[in-house]
């Protein structure tokens, strides 16, 4: 079987093939980054870049592996949550092939998508288990208890962990999308030089909350004379460390509180390497299993969505072409 992925939930619009049995065939995703210059990303811009890109992205995908648009068996498109317009853009462009080629189309949650990027390697989740996913739009804890079941047992209450980066980056002039930059930043950075907040930190507390944290950076920013580079290396550093403390914290805890072994990461912040080392370091020490996607998969991409909609198609889901996009929700069950 071969699935045509289509992500579009935000700024990057991507295509990818992917097959259960051979893995992922290509991927292709054009990043716009004509928003850089406005420091966010801009809906409208995003939803008429995507309607320039889709077809030529789709064009090339075919010519480099020289699939026949035919040998296509299925379509799995993001339909939320996302920015609307640039949802409608994917979610149309996908209607139509399906209806031009004949074959069926389903509508997968960006979520899903990001928590199965952890399959792309071929190799099922092991169940149950707890799924961070750490994005620029969400934080959150899954419970898994088998493809297509999933609890949410914990969510931010205000910014999300990538959003987090995303300011704090802001405020210290490292540019946009501000996860790698910080990151980047705080390598010669002393993690131990500023104790910003950890919030939320009681017990069988699993929601989060981030705003804080942006607030006291900003305060102590306010209270220097001038950043050189040490200081700006050393905030990000702290910074990156109360972040990455929470998640592994939370993490950690919640599992044990639901008796769960199986811990992954998801969502672009999963990229993080002081999150995947950390989380790795204390699933090891709590006798836990961890795993993460490939770096490449954890950024916004079409294979996860493509390997999420093999899942659905080949347990017999499909949706007409009534298809809908939503803003948000959390993940709902379909098995
Ligand atoms: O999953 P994603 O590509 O898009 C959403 O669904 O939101 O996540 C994007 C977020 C951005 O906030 C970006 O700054 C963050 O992931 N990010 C990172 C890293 N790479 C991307 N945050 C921390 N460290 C990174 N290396
Ligand atoms: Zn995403």
């Amino acid at each position: 079987m071969i699935v045509l992925g289509i992500e579009t939930s935000c700024d990057d619009t991507s295509l990818a093939l992917f097959s259960p049995e051979r893995g992922v065939i290509e991927v292709l995703t054009a990043n716009q980054l004509v928003h850089e210059k406005y420091g966010g990303v801009v809906p409208e811009i995003a939803s008429r870049q995507h309607l320039k890109t889709l077809l030529p992205v789709f064009a090339e995908l075919l010519a480099r592996d020289k699939v026949d648009e035919h040998a296509i068996d299925g379509i799995g498109v993001s339909n939320g949550p996302g920015l609307l317009g640039s949802l409608l853009v994917g979610v149309g462009f996908a209607k139509a092939l399906a209806m031009a080629l004949q074959i069926p189309i389903v509508g997968v949650h960006h979520i899903e998508a990001h928590i199965l990027a952890n399959e792309l390697q071929l190799e099922e989740l092991r169940y149950p288990c707890l799924v961070l996913v750490v994005s620029g739009g969400h934080t959150c804890l899954y419970r898994v208890d088998c493809a297509g079941r999933y609890t949410l047992l914990g969510t931010t209450r205000d910014d999300a962990a990538g959003e987090a980066f995303d300011k704090i980056a802001k405020l210290l002039g490292l540019g946009f999308p501000g996860g790698p930059a910080v990151e980047e930043a705080a390598k010669p950075g002393n993690k131990d030089a500023v104790h910003f907040p950890r919030a939320m930190l009681g017990k069988n507390e699993f929601d989060f909350s981030f705003s804080g944290l942006k607030t006291a950076v900003r305060l102590y920013i306010e209270s220097r004379n001038s950043l050189d580079q040490q200081t700006i290396a050393d905030i990000a550093a702290s910074a990156q460390e109360a972040i990455v403390d929470v998640l592994v914290q939370k993490t950690i805890a919640c599992a044990k509180k639901h008796k769960i072994a199986h811990a992954y990461l998801a969502g672009g912040v999963a990229a993080n390497g002081s999150l995947r080392k950390c989380l790795k370091t204390h699933c090891e020490k709590e006798g836990m299993t961890y795993h993460a996607p490939l770096i490449q998969y954890c950024t916004d991409n079409a294979a996860m969505v493509a390997c999420a909609a093999a899942k659905q198609l080949s347990c017999g889901r499909n949706d007409g072409l009534d298809l809908d996009v939503f803003a948000r929700g959390p993940v709902t069950s379909w098995a």
